[in-house]
């Protein structure tokens, strides 16, 4: 491989679990499992090659149609293994940042959630962003909303963008997405105006540190224009 054009902003959209697990005659929820192994993995791998900002699409707001069961074991594993990652995140100098509306998870997940966020706030490592119950048009809503309370009548892009989730956070340069689907499922809608993608028919258990390093060296051979 050619000299390697490390991407500042990584985002994936983890998908592929559900498939994963019926493959190989499992419960979805066993690919599911495996996914935050790969997750914890990943966070790992871009940590140390340095990457500055990991965003990851854990659970959208559109998730939460799925059946009751299917969510509530998402939830526990989600919070469980954030909190069980916690001192290995902290070990890394990673910061944690949540996006989206948390405040639809039952309060013990969402106080484990937060709890792991703020004991991470002083890092200075790589930032996490991990995207739950996250929709890119809600969250716009949300921004113009945020606008209309501060009185504002005529609203300019920067306001938008320094109203969203994710203010304090550059667009990301490379959106990966597992599974071979072919589109954003209401994912950072506004910040990936400019972003290269990357897709591919790995699901998200099998996607490791190879897949990983094939997506960035693809970014890598990109032109990337702006329009200029
Ligand atoms: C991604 O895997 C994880 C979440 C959306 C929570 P899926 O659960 O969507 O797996 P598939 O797409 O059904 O294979
Ligand atoms: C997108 O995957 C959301 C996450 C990976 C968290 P979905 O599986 O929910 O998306 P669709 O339904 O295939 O568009
Ligand atoms: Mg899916």
């Amino acid at each position: 491989m050619s000299e390697q054009i490390i991407p500042k902003h990584i985002a994936i959209i983890m998908d592929g679990n559900g498939r994963w697990a019926k493959k190989r005659l499992l419960p979805r929820t066993a690919g599911h499992k495996v996914g935050l192994d790969t997750f914890v993995n990943t966070v790992d791998t871009c940590s140390s090659m340095g990457i500055e900002y990991l965003t990851v699409y854990a659970f959208s707001a559109e998730n939460w149609n799925r059946s009751e069961d299917e969510v509530s074991a998402l939830m526990e594993l989600m919070s469980k293994g954030i909190t069980k990652y916690e001192p290995e995140m902290n070990r890394l100098n990673i910061r944690l940042r949540l996006v989206g509306d948390i405040d639809r998870f039952a309060p013990k997940y969402r106080d484990a959630l937060r709890g792991v966020e703020s004991r991470l706030d002083n890092n200075s490592g790589m930032t996490l962003c991990i995207c739950l119950s996250y929709g890119g048009r809600q969250e716009l809503v949300y921004a113009v909303n945020k606008l209309l309370k501060e009185g504002k009548t005529e609203i300019t892009d920067k306001d938008i963008s320094a109203s969203l989730y994710t203010s304090d956070v550059p667009d990301p340069d490379l959106i990966i997405r597992t599974s071979g689907e072919y589109r954003i499922s209401n994912f950072l809608l506004w910040q990936s105006a400019y972003s290269e993608y990357y897709f591919t028919d790995v699901l998200w258990p099998d996607f490791d540190k190879n897949e990983l390093l094939k997506a960035i060296d693809s970014y890598s051979k990109r032109e990337r224009r702006f329009g200029r």
